[in-house]
């Protein structure tokens, strides 16, 4: 499959810039188009520009008018870039139901848990990891999956898991398993691209 990848981030954007890097160093063949964040300050606009990608700031308060959503601004700017698969990599709104039309089967969204465990509306960030150990789990890791209506439920396609160790703190793990999504979604790209992963049908044959 010919990646051409759109991506929607809302912070420092270190997953995308990890895509970035597989994309340089030849490990994943694929296009990165564009780059839109809900948030003007985000360190994902700047890795964008220092890159030279096409990038927009699309929210709420400022999307084109002539748009009569969001949703459908981020549609119409990811289809002018020839967008054929989303990257959700630290973005904190929820895909609209148009989106989620325009792209069926092709957004896919990474969460720092094991789903289903430690996730949901208002589980993000650090509030993941701190549950994790308030749970007292053993294990803790990341999921990839394709995004729908609802947050973090979509088909898993991929986990990769850690064990929590006994001093772990929520900023300690969290920064382990950031490593760890780093390595998945790139990981998870380049099957996808080289069809041992089909998005319709799913049928994973690692
Ligand atoms: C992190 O909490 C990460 O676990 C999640 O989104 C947040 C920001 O990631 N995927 P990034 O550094 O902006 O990619």
């Amino acid at each position: 499959m010919n990646l051409n990848l759109g991506f929607l981030a809302s912070h420092d954007g270190s997953n995308v810039k990890a895509i970035m890097e597989s994309i340089e160093q030849g490990r994943l063949r694929a296009s990165p188009k564009v780059i839109i964040s809900n948030n003007p300050n985000s360190g994902v606009l700047e890795l964008a520009k220092n890159k030279n990608i096409p990038h927009y700031c699309l929210n709420e308060k400022n999307f084109p008018q002539k748009y009569k959503s969001l949703d459908l601004a981020i549609i119409k700017t990811l289809q002018e870039h020839q967008v054929n698969l989303v990257v959700l990599a630290g973005y904190m709104k929820k895909v609209g139901s148009q989106l989620l039309e325009a792209y069926h089967n092709r957004i896919l969204n990474i969460h720092p848990s094991l789903l289903p465990k430690h996730g949901g509306k208002g589980l993000y960030g650090l509030k993941v990891h701190q549950a994790v150990l308030d749970y007292g789990d053993t294990e803790a890791g990341v999921t990839i999956h394709l995004a729908n209506q609802e947050y973090d439920q979509g088909r898993i396609l991929a986990q990769a898991k850690i064990k929590v160790l006994p001093n772990d703190t929520a900023d300690s793990l969290a920064s382990r398993v950031l490593k760890l999504e780093h390595a998945l979604y790139s990981q998870t790209l380049i099957e996808i691209q080289t069809n041992r992963l089909d998005l319709d049908n799913y049928v994973n044959i690692m």
